[in-house]
C-alpha cells in the first residue's frame, strides 16, 4: 500500500487532468473559431494549403483530447479500484486489530490460571528478566550490551556485542532456577548444578548465560583411551561426576535393562550388548546398515549430525568409515555426552527444541532414530523437519530410523508432512512396532531421503 499514490492523490491528478484539458479545449476552440473567422473573412477562394492544415490540426486537436477523455474514463475507474481497495484493507486491519486484542485478553487470562502456555512466558518474560537484572549481578553482567573495545566492527556491522539467553528463561517455570543458576562465586568452582541446568533448558531457557565459575569435574579423571581402543571401551566410573544421576557407575546404568526400569536408551552404554551390533547388517527391512546407506552416494557422505544418539554409536560407526558425525544429547538419567567424548566422537548438548547450530545447506546427512517420534507436538516435528532441511546440503540424505506412530497418523499427518520436503524417497519402509503390544498399532517407519539438488 505505500507504495500506491494515495487515494487524495488520485483525486487531485483526476481533477488536475480535467482542469488541464478543459482549459486546452476552449483555448484551442477559441484559436480555431478566429482563424475560422479571419478565413470566412478573407477572399474566397482561400489558401487551400492553409485550410488543409487548418483541418488537420483540428483532427489532430480532437484525437488529443478523444484520448484525454479515454485516460480519464481510466483514472475513474481505477480511483473506484482504489476505494474499494481501501475500504477491504481497512475492514482487514479492524478484524486483525480485534483479533490480536482478543489474544492479548487470552494469554492475560491464561497467565492468571498459571498455565504454562507460551503466551504466559512472552506475557512474563519482560517483567521477570527486568526483576532479576534490577537484582544486577552476573545475569545482568552476561546479558548487557558491551561496547566493542576497537570500535564499530565493519565485519559485524555492530559496535557492541549482545549474548543471548532462551527467550523462556525469564518465565514463570524459569525464572527462579536461573537466578539460582546465576548464583555464585566469580571465579570459584561452580555449585553442583547439573540437573538445574538440564532442567532450564529443557523448560525453554536455551541457551543457558555463560558463567565466570569452573564446572566440577569428576574426582579422578584419566586420559582417555587412545583411538581406535576408545571406540568400543566403557570408560572408568571415575572418569564422570556421578552427583546428578541416580546410578553412580556403569554397572548400575547397564542393569537398568534388567530392571525395566522406564527410561530412554537404558542399554546403551552396554558396548558388549545390542549397541554392538547396530546399523552393521540390516536384519530386517528396517534396519539398514551404515554400509548399505553410505553405497547410496559412494564418497560424497562426508560430515552429518545424529539427532538424539544416545551414546554415539553411530558416529563411531561412521567413524570408522570416515565420515564425522556430530551426535546431540541431552543427559537425562546418564552421562551421555561425556560418554561420547570419551569414546571419541563429538557430543553436542543440546534440546531437540533448540534451532541447529549450523549453516544452512552444509551437512551431508542427517540421521535420527527414536527421537522424532510422535511424542513430539506435530507442529515443533514440522518446524524441526525443515530446520533439518535447511542444514542439509543439496543431495543431502536424511535417514529417518525407526520413526514410529499409530497407524493412522502415518497416512494422515506424517506422510504428507514428509513429502511436503520434497525429497527423494531411496528407501521407505513401514513395519509393525509390537514392544508395547499390538493392541496400540503403533508402526514403526524407516526411510532414507535425498534432498533435491534444486528447489523451484
Ligand atoms: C474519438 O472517439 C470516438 C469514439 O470513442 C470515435 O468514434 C472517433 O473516431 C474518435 N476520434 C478520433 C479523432 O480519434
Ligand atoms: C492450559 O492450556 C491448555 C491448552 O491451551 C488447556 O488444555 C488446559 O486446560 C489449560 N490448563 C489450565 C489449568 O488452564
Ligand atoms: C579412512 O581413512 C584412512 C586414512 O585416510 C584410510 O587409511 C582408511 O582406509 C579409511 N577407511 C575407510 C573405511 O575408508
Amino acid at each position: 500500500m505505500a507504495d500506491l499514490p494515495s487515494f487524495k492523490e488520485w483525486r487531485s491528478l483526476a481533477i488536475l487532468l480535467i482542469f488541464l484539458a478543459s482549459n486546452f479545449f476552449m483555448l484551442f476552440m477559441g484559436i480555431s473559431w478566429r482563424s475560422l473567422s479571419d478565413h470566412s473573412a478573407s477572399k474566397f477562394p482561400a489558401d487551400f494549403r492553409q485550410d488543409f492544415a487548418l483541418a488537420s490540426f483540428i483532427a489532430t486537436l480532437s484525437s488529443r483530447l478523444n484520448l484525454t477523455q479515454a485516460e480519464l474514463h481510466l483514472t475513474r475507474h481505477e480511483l473506484v479500484q482504489l476505494k474499494q481497495a481501501l475500504q477491504a484493507s481497512q475492514k482487514l486491519s479492524n478484524t486483525l486489530l480485534t483479533e490480536a486484542t482478543k489474544c492479548l485478553r487470552s494469554s492475560t487470562s491464561l497467565n492468571l490460571q498459571e498455565n504454562l502456555s507460551v503466551g504466559q512466558d512472552l506475557t512474563y518474560l519482560g517483567a521477570n528478566l527486568a526483576d532479576l537484572e534490577a537484582q544486577g549481578g552476573e545475569l545482568r553482567e552476561f546479558t548487557r550490551a558491551h561496547t566493542l573495545p576497537l570500535g564499530w566492527n565493519a565485519g559485524t556491522t555492530a559496535s557492541n556485542m549482545v549474548s543471548p539467553i532462551g527467550h523462556a528463561c525469564g518465565s514463570e517455570t524459569n525464572h527462579i532456577n536461573l537466578a539460582k543458576f546465576m548464583h555464585y562465586d566469580i571465579g570459584g568452582i561452580c555449585p553442583d548444578d547439573q540437573a538445574l541446568v538440564q532442567t532450564l533448558m529443557v523448560h525453554g531457557c536455551e541457551p543457558l548465560p555463560r558463567r565466570r565459575c569452573f564446572a566440577r569435574g569428576p574426582p579422578f579423571f584419566r586420559e582417555p583411551l587412545p583411538l581406535p581402543h576408545s571406540l568400543w571401551s566403557i570408560p572408568p566410573d571415575d572418569s564422570i561426576l556421578w552427583s546428578s544421576y541416580i546410578c553412580k557407575s556403569f554397572e548400575c546404568l547397564n542393569g537398568r535393562k534388567r530392571r525395566k526400569v522406564f527410561d530412554d536408551c537404558v542399554d546403551c552404554f552396554d558396548l558388549e550388548g545390542r549397541e554392538k551390533n547396530r546399523w552393521t547388517v540390516s536384519h530386517n527391512e528396517l534396519d539398514f546398515s551404515v554400509d548399505e546407506v553410505l553405497l547410496l552416494k559412494p564418497g560424497t557422505i562426508r560430515i552429518g549430525l545424529d539427532i538424539g544418539g544416545g551414546t554415539g554409536t553411530f558416529a563411531v560407526r561412521m567413524k570408522e568409515r570416515n565420515v564425522t558425525i556430530v551426535t546431540t544429547s541431552l543427559n537425562l538419567n546418564g552421562p551421555f555426552n561425556n560418554f561420547m567424548a570419551l569414546r571419541g566422537v563429538v557430543p553436542l548438548f543440546l534440546t531437540i527444541a533448540q534451532r541447529l547450530p549450523f549453516f544452512d545447506n552444509t551437512l551431508d546427512m542427517v540421521h535420527t532414530m527414536h527421537v522424532l517420534s510422535r511424542w513430539l507436538p506435530i507442529r515443533i516435528f514440522e518446524f524441526l523437519l525443515f530446520d533439518i532441511d535447511r542444514i542439509l546440503r543439496p543431495g543431502g540424505l536424511l535417514w529417518l530410523d525407526h520413526f514410529f506412530c499409530v497407524e493412522d497418523q502415518l497416512d494422515a499427518i506424517y506422510t504428507p508432512l514428509i513429502e511436503k520436503l520434497g525429497y527423494q524417497k531411496l528407501r521407505w519402509n513401514v513395519g509393525a512396532k509390537l514392544d508395547r503390544g499390538p493392541e496400540l498399532k503403533e508402526i514403526y517407519l524407516s526411510a532414507v531421503l535425498e534432498k533435491p539438488l534444486f528447489r523451484t
